[in-house]
């Protein structure tokens, strides 16, 4: 008996399909080879310390176990705190305009529980979802789990390309429509105000649910705020903030915000049975951090570095990688996105600048089909200037190798 169970845990048969059809991140596993202190790593999507305010939220921590004593430890509602749940309403009334209250805020655990919960309530088997092509592995992946299929949508610099958009959606029923309108992970685009105009009208006639995932929009090199496509012009409209990249990703706090409904009652039920609520301790800290701190001088000084940050990269770029490689120009966010010239692969890269201890991410994961791309992701907000340089400076002899190297490109 207990052989035969061995057996069956080896062949994976006792694994839902599922969950065999679900990858494991990509990014995870390079993450382990990146451990090692040798590497540069432009691999990871995490944000620099300088963004956790360690100090402050210390004292808010002190602060809400005498303010608030046993209730910071006990269970709590499934839709969030409610002061938390008001202020993330406030912010949305004041810099975008919309029409919302706490009552259209639900508290996730991070916004990649958002993305599951969406595709927990919205996919059946065979669903079609659209996705931004290349698109956010960390969204593949949790829609994967609902055995959806997914129709990827091209990515141009100024954001989706809404012919073929227009042509999909006349041609199939398609479900949801996932996109990241600012400084997208993985290339640093966004999507022009035109693009956003014409996407919400292009919308309003299919009544696919439009999601907008917004970790990043606060961390704009610029002061233009641009709308959402879809909040505030269509009915079937969500859009997920979160703190990780303004406060603290460790914390697990994010949001979704929509008008409708249905969708809220069933976000609800289904967060219900998956964890009952979020984190309410870590509720009650960003909270209290909110009320005591400003929040906007803070995340100035994010956007600072992370802009110095970028341009440093992009003066190394300039002056080592070979001119036949193209590369995004991002005006906020952590990422740039580089294509090598066409039949060069990014795997490939990667395997021989691994060996010259120098990580990135190939762009593969991105896709939701499999093969060779010639795509690569950059992250710039991990490595001081002197790193950045030195990393693209190696990243660039490892291009011009495989350049000249015909027998290592497809
Ligand atoms: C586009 C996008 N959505 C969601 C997430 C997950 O963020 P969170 O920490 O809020 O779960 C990330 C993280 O990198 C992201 O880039």
């Amino acid at each position: 008996m207990q052989n035969k169970q061995a057996e069956q845990f080896e062949d994976y048969s006792i694994i839902s399909n599922r969950m065999r059809n679900t990858k494991p991140s990509f990014i995870r596993e390079i993450l382990k080879v990146t451990e090692n202190p040798e590497v540069i790593s432009f691999a990871g999507g995490l944000p620099n310390p300088i963004s956790f305010p360690q100090e402050a939220l210390q004292e808010s921590m002190n602060r809400i176990i005498a303010k608030y004593g046993q209730k910071v430890f006990q269970y709590s509602t499934t839709e969030g705190l409610r002061p938390l749940r008001q202020w993330v309403a406030k912010r949305y009334r004041e810099r975008y305009h919309l029409q919302v209250t706490e009552e259209d805020i639900i508290i996730t655990t991070g916004s990649q529980q958002a993305l599951d919960l969406m595709g927990k309530v919205l996919l059946n088997k065979g669903d079609l979802v659209g996705m931004e092509e290349p698109g956010y592995l960390g969204a593949i992946q949790a829609f994967s789990l609902y055995e959806p299929e997914f129709c990827g949508i091209p990515l141009l610099e100024d954001g989706l390309d809404l012919e073929v958009l227009e042509r999909v959606l006349k041609e199939n029923k398609v479900k949801m429509l996932y996109t990241v309108p600012n400084f997208q992970n993985p290339t640093g685009l966004t999507y022009s105000l035109e693009k956003r105009k014409k996407l919400g009208e292009l919308l309003r006639h299919y009544d696919t649910v439009l999601i907008e995932d917004d970790p990043y929009s606060d961390l704009s090199f610029e002061a233009e705020v641009l709308p959402y496509a879809g909040a505030g012009v269509l009915e079937n409209s969500v859009v997920f903030g979160s703190i990780s990249k303004i406060i603290t990703p460790g914390l697990r706090l994010g949001w979704i915000c929509t008008k409708n409904q249905t969708i809220r009652e069933q976000i609800v039920v289904a967060k219900q049975a998956s964890d009952l609520h979020s984190n309410i301790f870590a509720q009650y800290l960003i909270y209290d951090y909110l009320e005591h701190n400003d929040l906007k001088e803070h995340i100035a000084k994010i956007k600072e570095l992370y802009h110095s940050q970028s341009d440093a990269m992009l003066r190394a770029i300039a002056r080592y990688f070979p001119k036949e490689v193209k590369v995004t120009r991002p005006k906020g966010g952590m990422f740039m996105w580089a294509e090598l010239p066409q039949g060069l692969s990014s795997m490939k890269l990667f395997e021989l600048a691994i060996k010259e201890n120098i990580a990135f991410v190939p762009g593969n994961p991105f896709y939701t089909k499999e093969g060779e791309v010639n795509t690569l992701r950059l992250n710039y907000t991990n490595s001081d200037a002197t790193m950045i340089e030195e990393g693209i400076k190696r990243l660039g002899k490892a291009i011009q190798t495989i350049l000249e190297d015909s027998s290592m490109n497809q």
